[in-house]
């Protein structure tokens, strides 16, 4: 990773890695900000899935509802635009559990939290980084595999992010979800989310829906603008095309060597020893 671009394109807040499109000032005010008690949060580390889970999401109602951009993107000013939002809001984020705006807690507010295994994340993230304007150059995936298992990457350590989130997973308002689960039987995991929403949705309607955000669905509404392509869920590009990239599950075997593998193995286990996953 070159410095210039590096510190041209990222800066750090409480520790963690942040794009200069989250400004510091909008950083700082989020312990300010007004939840909204039927705020739906969308909560996610990089590349986990979050844009089929929004597709999913916003498909499942039939009342006016509106994605939001993540809450840690632009400058200051978009708060103010959220809070004018008439319609009920689904709010994507990429932030730790720590980092998340108080208020979003004490309402109880009902927060979705997609993860994957975090090998095909880095895999993921290497390739968003490569393509990515905003963030900074990658020379190689060994380069990159050494910023991830530091947490020296946007947005953090994936453990971190990951552990932070965890600690509440038995908290009713929070519900946790997996990229793998949702390629093994996405019918099932959909219902799961309608249960968990309050949404009364058909299980011929559950089928449909999930027609419609297969990767192949997804990624061809992209490339024929059937969505909105300048507007993502992640604040880290508005350029959608750079979402849909192979959407499969194990394609860190391309990549990791044996080596990489091991160590990776090692740095999880140790990190992950209190952990359920
Ligand atoms: P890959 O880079 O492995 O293909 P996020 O939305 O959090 O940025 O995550 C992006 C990852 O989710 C990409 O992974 C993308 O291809 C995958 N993805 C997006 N839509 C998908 C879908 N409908 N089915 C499966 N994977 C999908």
């Amino acid at each position: 990773m070159s410095s210039s671009s590096e510190a041209e394109l990222l800066h750090t807040f409480k520790g963690i890695p942040f794009t200069t499109r989250s400004s510091p000032e909008l950083l700082k005010s989020l312990d300010t900000f007004d939840a909204r008690e039927d705020d739906v949060l969308l909560v996610s580390y990089p590349k986990s899935g979050t844009h089929w889970l929004a597709g999913v999401i916003t498909k499942l109602y039939n009342t006016q509802v509106t994605i939001t951009p993540p809450i840690e993107f632009g400058d200051i000013s978009r708060l103010e635009e959220l809070n004018k939002l008439s319609s009920k809001r689904i709010i994507p984020t990429h932030l730790d559990y720590n980092m998340l705006p108080p208020n979003f807690k004490n309402k109880k507010c009902k927060m979705i939290y997609i993860s994957r295994n975090p090998k095909d994340t880095a895999v993921s993230m290497f390739h968003y980084y490569r393509d990515n304007p905003n963030l900074p150059t990658v020379d190689s995936w060994t380069a990159f595999f050494d910023l991830f298992l530091k947490g020296n990457v946007v947005c953090g350590s994936w453990f971190d992010h990951f552990l932070s989130w965890e600690e509440h997973e038995d908290e009713k308002n929070i519900l946790f979800l997996f990229y793998e689960d949702m390629k093994k039987d996405l019918p099932k995991v959909v219902k799961e989310i309608t249960l968990f929403l309050s949404l009364n949705v058909s299980d011929n309607d559950i089928e449909d829906i999930c027609r419609k955000s297969s990767f192949s669905e997804m990624k061809s509404d992209t490339e024929k603008e059937n969505s909105d392509p300048s507007h993502t869920v992640c604040a880290l590009t508005s350029n959608r095309r750079l979402i849909f990239r192979k959407g499969a599950v194990g394609d860190w075997k391309n990549y990791f060597t044996p080596k990489q593998n091991i160590r990776f193995q090692e740095i999880f286990n140790e990190k992950m020893k209190l952990s359920k996953m």
